[in-house]
């Protein structure tokens, strides 16, 4: 069976009450039932994991290597400053898919960088919770 994580980084576990008027009114928890949901009726089996901090969430992918087939990243605002997490994707070689709920490219000007993007095979942006599910049929190429 394919083994996907998803990883979340700082801030997404206050999904609902954050800014809701840009990341929606669902929270954390119901973004991973549907991502679970998914999963099962796709046949594939997901770990989902959010931290706040960044060397959790390297510790995380590093910790993949050799045990999941894809990894679905939405970086937060450390998509914007960490060559940290986009050296540990590169490391592990993981076909990984950039997720955000919003439409960073609309946004500030300091949200347009991506220090992940060159490593992932496809950036999904804006499409809120659908983005993560159209992430997990990219990389179980079932669509
Ligand atoms: C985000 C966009 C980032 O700029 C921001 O810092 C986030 C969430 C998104 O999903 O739209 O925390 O990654």
């Amino acid at each position: 069976m394919q083994k996907i994580l998803v990883l979340n980084g700082p801030n997404l576990n206050m999904l609902g009450i954050r800014e809701p008027e840009i990341y929606g009114t669902g929270t954390y928890r119901d973004l991973v039932s549907l991502i679970e949901q998914e999963a099962a009726l796709l046949g594939v089996s997901v770990e989902c994991f959010q931290s706040n901090h960044e060397g959790a969430l390297v510790d995380k992918i590093q910790e993949a290597y050799g045990n999941v087939d894809g990894i679905i990243l939405n970086p937060a605002a450390y998509t914007h400053t960490s060559l940290a997490i986009a050296d540990a994707i590169k490391a592990v070689g993981i076909p990984t898919v950039e997720v955000h709920l919003s439409d960073v490219s609309k946004r500030e000007s300091y949200r347009q960088i991506s220090y992940v993007r060159d490593c992932c095979q496809k950036t999904i942006i804006g499409k809120g919770f659908a983005g993560y599910i159209e992430a997990l049929h990219d990389l179980t190429e079932k669509h």
